[in-house]
């Protein structure tokens, strides 16, 4: 029997076929996903990207919930086309501490992994309101009650327990104080906005739901939460002084 023949073997025998074709598989899989556990420039090294503060990961929480990634990926891709209308390619460091991540293939709308700025505040409440009225062919969903929805306590609290549990380096304090950082967050005035500032350097305040009375009065609805994440996707890392080549090793 020749070698050619020998294969006849596999193709009659339905049993050996598939676990020839598990080994194969796993061969392949090995090859491509084993090194990624220990090569160094997986997530490479960025200055910038820290953990969600509480007011943007109530909104990350409120994006999940409502399906946006339905029709938005958060990952713009390394392509030319990709690039020129969105940004730069997503880095793998701009999701480590996003549990579970937002990548996504299904684009019904554009990639939002860089709408941080793009906007204003205004631009987003009106449009998540109702899309219509800011641009009249949309066929995605308005979202006015999130105006009217308040965020509640125990909305935070756990969301910080489970990303802290799944490695998200937020400290003790940060846990402890988080409704009372979310509440900062919203209110300018706040009397703890300055503790708030040296646990989230960096974070934006201002009303972003755009009622600003509310806010100083301690009421954050699900509209501040959702815009205030809108508003600082992909600018965490300043990519004026990003240099791709220094985390090649
Ligand atoms: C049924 C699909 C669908 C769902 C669900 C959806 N969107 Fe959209 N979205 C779109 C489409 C289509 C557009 C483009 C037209 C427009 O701007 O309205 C868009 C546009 C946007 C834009 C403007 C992006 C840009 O760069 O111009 C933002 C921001 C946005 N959506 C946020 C959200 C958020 C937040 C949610 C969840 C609360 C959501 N979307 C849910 C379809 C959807």
């Amino acid at each position: 029997m020749s070698l050619w023949n020998k294969h006849a073997i596999l193709e009659k025998n339905s049993i050996i076929l598939t676990v020839g074709i598990i080994i194969v598989v796993a061969i392949g899989g090995l090859v491509e996903i084993a090194p990624l556990f220990y090569l160094r420039s997986t997530i490479e090294r960025v200055e910038g990207v820290r953990p969600y503060t509480p007011l943007e990961l109530a909104g990350r929480a409120i994006y999940v919930r409502e399906g946006c990634y339905n029709c938005h990926s958060q990952m713009v891709r390394p392509l030319r086309d990709e690039v020129e209308r969105y940004g730069h390619y997503s880095l793998a460091a701009e999701s480590m501490y996003d549990k579970p991540f937002q990548w996504g293939s299904k684009r019904t709308g554009p990639d939002l992994a860089r709408v941080g700025g793009k906007y204003s505040d205004e631009w987003h409440v009106a449009h998540l309101a109702n899309p219509r009225s800011i641009v009249p062919q949309s066929i995605m969903p308005g979202y006015a009650f999130l105006s009217q929805a308040e965020v509640r306590p125990e909305q935070i609290e756990g969301h910080f327990i489970s990303n802290r549990r799944g490695g998200v380096p937020y400290s003790p304090e940060q846990v402890a104080n988080a409704w009372g950082d979310l509440r900062a967050q919203v209110n300018p005035d706040a009397p703890t906005l300055a503790a708030f500032q040296s646990r989230y350097p960096g974070a934006i305040v201002r009303a972003f739901g755009g009622n600003t009375s509310a806010a100083a009065n301690g009421t954050v609805t699900e509209m501040d939460a959702l815009v205030a994440y809108l508003q600082v996707l992909g600018t965490m890392v300043d990519f004026r002084t990003y240099d791709a080549r220094a985390n090649i090793r």
